[in-house]
């Protein structure tokens, strides 16, 4: 006989709010930001570019917050820059690389909320 136990989720916790699996995965993006995916150390806490590493840099971290950045940049290509990095400047790859591609999901999805 089969032992898998079936858990019904919504009977248990009801409809699953999609505004707070957001939320979820904007706090996890940004504990991943300020921890241990390092982003604060170049891109700065606020997102703007001007963390304690960026000076000096060229070309300088990414001003996150930039509206026209942000409509530029699919999450696909966001995820692709987490991967690879970016040649011949200080971004590097992420992603497989002591992130994994759930924390980088996440982390876009923080990213995406800096949006001014
Ligand atoms: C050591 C410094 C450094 C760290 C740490 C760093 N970045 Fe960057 N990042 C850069 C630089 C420099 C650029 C600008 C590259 C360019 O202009 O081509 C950049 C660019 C980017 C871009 C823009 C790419 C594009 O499409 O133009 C994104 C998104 C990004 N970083 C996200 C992150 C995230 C998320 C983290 C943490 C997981 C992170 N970065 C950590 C230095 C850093």
């Amino acid at each position: 006989m089969s032992s898998v136990i079936s858990i019904d989720r919504e009977r248990l916790i009801g409809a699953i709010d999609p505004k707070l699996f957001g939320g979820f995965l904007e706090h996890m993006g940004r504990a991943i930001y300020e921890g241990k995916g390092t982003c604060y150390l170049c891109h700065g806490e606020d997102g703007e570019g001007y963390g304690p590493e960026a000076a000096g840099l060229d070309p300088p971290p990414t001003n996150l917050t930039d509206a026209t950045f942000q409509a530029a940049r699919t999450d696909g290509e966001l995820m692709w820059v987490l991967r690879h990095g970016i040649a011949n400047t200080n971004m590097p790859a992420f992603v497989g690389k002591g992130l994994t591609e759930e924390e980088g999901w996440a982390v876009i999805h923080y990213i995406r909320s800096l949006k001014r």
